[in-house]
């Protein structure tokens, strides 16, 4: 969640290179940055954290430096 500019998400793919991992990041800015390196199992959404309704469909979460710029954080403690 907050991908911005991939340096994490590039590390998390080498961890699991056979899963499917999603960035979402609402900065278009991003997106046009992340579709520079897109790869068959690497997909990005442009959607603001606090549209998200996914249920059940990611076995891990990851975010780094995002959670404290999200207005109703408390929905995700
Ligand atoms: C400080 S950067 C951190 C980027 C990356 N996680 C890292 O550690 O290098 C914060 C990122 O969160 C994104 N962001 C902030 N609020 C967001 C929100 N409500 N929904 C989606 N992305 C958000 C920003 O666009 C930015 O790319």
């Amino acid at each position: 969640m907050g991908c911005g500019d991939e340096i994490l998400t590039e590390k998390l793919l080498q961890l699991v290179p056979d899963r499917r991992v999603v960035e979402i990041d609402d900065s278009v800015g991003m997106l046009s940055e992340a579709k520079k390196s897109e790869k068959e199992n690497l997909h990005f959404l442009v959607m603001d954290i606090n549209d998200m309704d996914f249920s059940d469909e990611f076995d891990l979460i990851f975010s780094n430096a995002v959670l404290h710029w999200v207005k109703n954080i408390k929905n995700y403690l």
